[in-house]
């Protein structure tokens, strides 16, 4: 079992939140029927210049995703993926941990990459890799690594809060490595290599590529 979440409880209520915003614009009834969308007569190029932009940006975007993903491809498996993920974010976490009170834009930055990092990380989990535990019987450790995963986020939240020049900042950061180190080497030691030893070779790769294909999408 997974579970090292001491003495955190969780007192999640169940208020959701109440979407009742009542829209009550009347139409105007106005004689002029030219809406909110009409373009001008002129607006032909700049739309054309806009759509183009987009595109562009897209295409930026889609190509940098290819070029992450397919360098994390090249790594192996999704065991071996994920493995190669841990160490990425720990050491971010060195990074963080060599750092001092005045470098408070590098605590920053650190700390918007390794969100990033860690982010692209549980996505991949919860969706592919632990569904697939719970499908092979093995809920108890999807759900108590699910849950950690709470506890991660639960820091980066008063990391922001707290903010980088606060005192007690390296404490929470060396307590937050702690977590995902030891989270990272249960998924490593115990609950990844049993689950893949019970899998097929054809399960296997599956498994990867529906990794490698989360991945692209939050890279
Ligand atoms: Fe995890
Ligand atoms: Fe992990």
């Amino acid at each position: 079992m997974a579970t090292r979440t001491q003495g955190r409880t969780s007192n999640r209520s169940n208020s959701s939140s109440d979407n009742s915003r009542s829209s009550n614009r009347s139409s105007s009834g106005s004689s002029d029927n030219r809406s909110a969308f009409s373009w001008g007569e002129n607006a032909g190029p700049l739309l054309g210049a806009a759509l183009a932009g987009a595109a562009i940006g897209f295409a930026a975007n889609y190509g940098r995703k290819a070029l992450m993903q397919g360098m994390e491809a090249m790594t192996g498996q999704w065991d071996e993926i994920l493995a190669a993920e841990h160490d990425m974010a720990l050491a971010i976490f060195d990074k963080m941990l060599a750092t001092d009170q005045s470098q408070t834009f590098k605590r920053k930055m650190l700390l918007m990459k390794l969100t990033h990092a860690l982010d692209k990380h549980a996505h991949q989990e919860e969706m592919v890799v632990y569904p697939a535990l719970r499908e092979a019987n093995e809920a108890g450790d999807a759900d108590d690594l699910e849950s950690e995963h709470g506890y991660i986020k639960t820091f980066i939240y008063e990391l922001n809060k707290i903010g980088p020049d606060a005192p007690n900042w390296l404490e929470k950061v060396r307590e937050f490595r702690a977590l995902v180190h030891e989270h990272a080497h249960m998924e490593e030691e115990q609950v990844f290599p049993r689950f893949k030893q019970g899998m097929s070779e054809e399960q296997n790769s599956e498994i990867t590529s529906l990794v490698n294909r989360d991945g692209f999408w939050m890279a």
